[in-house]
């Protein structure tokens, strides 16, 4: 039998991940058994989300258990068939984490069609991080044209997203993005109106520049010092999707007072603001509008993406540990093997 091979969660994090809350194992590849396929991980995608998987603190998904094989969307293929659906050499979406190989009964995959864009895509544009940008914006956010849209991590998966269908709607795109690279990228290659670099020092005067008619839908990522400075800035009526927190994420406890949650308040009441939080899954209703809307303004280049491709399952977890801070330039992914046509 072939070798495999599988990262696990080893230690609770406290604080950022480090590369000793990971261990990698090797194991014999599975056979499949009577309704099963055995799938070969291609692409694995690294989400923020992933952190909290990590941690055992209450959350809206269960948490992996300290052994347990990092969770992970992935595009396989199929390399054994006993499954009547599946042949060998499909490719297909899955949930099978951090991991070279892995044994399915079918169940929650999904055949992705090589012919209509590169398969990476099903775990990025045209998957979990674009429906998230289409359902958050246009569910809650609700951009009207010449409105003023704010966005962080702008060149994220997510973020990069959120802009362009903002502007695709005829609305104005502000970008927030760590650093000028970025911020030079999210204006010229992605069209955004302006971005705003949240490490410059005078960073909420200059996002105060950038939206000189306030902002009306503020879709939120990252939280933290940016959110404080988005803040005085939200319009009557404005509406914010609350998407991530990403500057949160590997907090231990709350930030030093004092305690901004009464001029918060106040900004909801006084200036009737929607703060909504939501998950992507609760709009999976909108799957096939998503997929046809996002799959024809890729066509067109109306929308644009960019991949930080690392290569080999091993460089996961520093490559994730980067993510969280910053050190990703578009979409991060794990080439786990070549992909093989079929
Ligand atoms: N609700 C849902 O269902 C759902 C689904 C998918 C994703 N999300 C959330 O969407 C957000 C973006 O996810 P993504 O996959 O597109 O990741 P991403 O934007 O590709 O990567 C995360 C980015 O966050 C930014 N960041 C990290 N620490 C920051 C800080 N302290 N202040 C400001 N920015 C910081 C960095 O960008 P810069 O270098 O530009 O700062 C980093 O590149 C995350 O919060 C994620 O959890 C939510």
């Amino acid at each position: 039998m072939a070798q495999a091979k599988r990262i696990v969660l080893a230690s609770r994090p406290v604080g950022e991940p480090k590369l000793s809350d990971f261990r990698t194992e090797d194991y014999q590849m599975p056979a499949p058994g009577e309704g099963q396929v055995l799938l070969r991980t291609i692409w694995l995608s690294l989400d923020p989300y992933m952190r909290g998987r990590m941690s055992d603190a209450p959350s809206y998904a269960q948490p992996v258990p300290i052994g347990g094989v990092m969770e992970g969307g992935t595009v396989s293929e199929v390399i054994a068939s006993n499954n009547l659906a599946f042949a060998k050499g499909d490719i297909v979406l899955s949930r099978a984490g951090w991991q070279t190989h892995a044994l399915s009964d079918g169940s929650g995959l999904r055949k992705i069609d090589p012919k209509l864009a590169p398969i990476s895509t099903a775990v990025g544009v045209l998957g979990m991080p674009g429906m998230t940008a289409y359902t958050g914006l246009l569910e809650i956010g609700k951009p009207q044209p010449g409105e003023t849209v704010v966005v962080a991590a702008a060149s994220g998966a997510v973020g990069s997203a959120v802009g362009q269908i903002a502007k695709i709607k005829g609305a104005r795109a502000v970008g927030i993005a760590g650093g000028q690279k970025k911020c030079a990228y999210v204006k010229d290659e992605l069209g955004f109106d302006d971005c705003v670099d949240h490490r410059a020092g005078d960073f909420p005067e200059r996002l105060a520049a950038a939206c000189p008619k306030g902002i009306d839908v503020y879709f939120e990522n990252v939280s933290g010092a940016v959110f404080d400075a988005v803040l005085p800035l939200l319009n009557p009526f404005a509406r914010m999707p609350v998407c991530g927190l990403v500057s949160q994420y590997s907090a231990t406890g709350l930030p030093p007072g004092p305690n901004l949650v009464p001029v918060l308040m106040r900004a909801v009441l006084t200036k009737r603001l929607t703060i909504r939080g939501f998950i992507v899954s609760d709009f999976a209703a909108k799957q096939g509008d998503f997929l046809r809307d996002v799959s024809a303004w890729l066509k067109d280049g109306r929308i644009k993406y960019r991949e930080d491709v690392v290569d080999g399952l091993d460089r996961a977890p520093a490559a994730f540990i980067g993510l969280l801070k910053g050190e990703n330039f578009g979409k991060m992914l794990v080439q786990v093997a070549p992909q093989q046509a079929k």
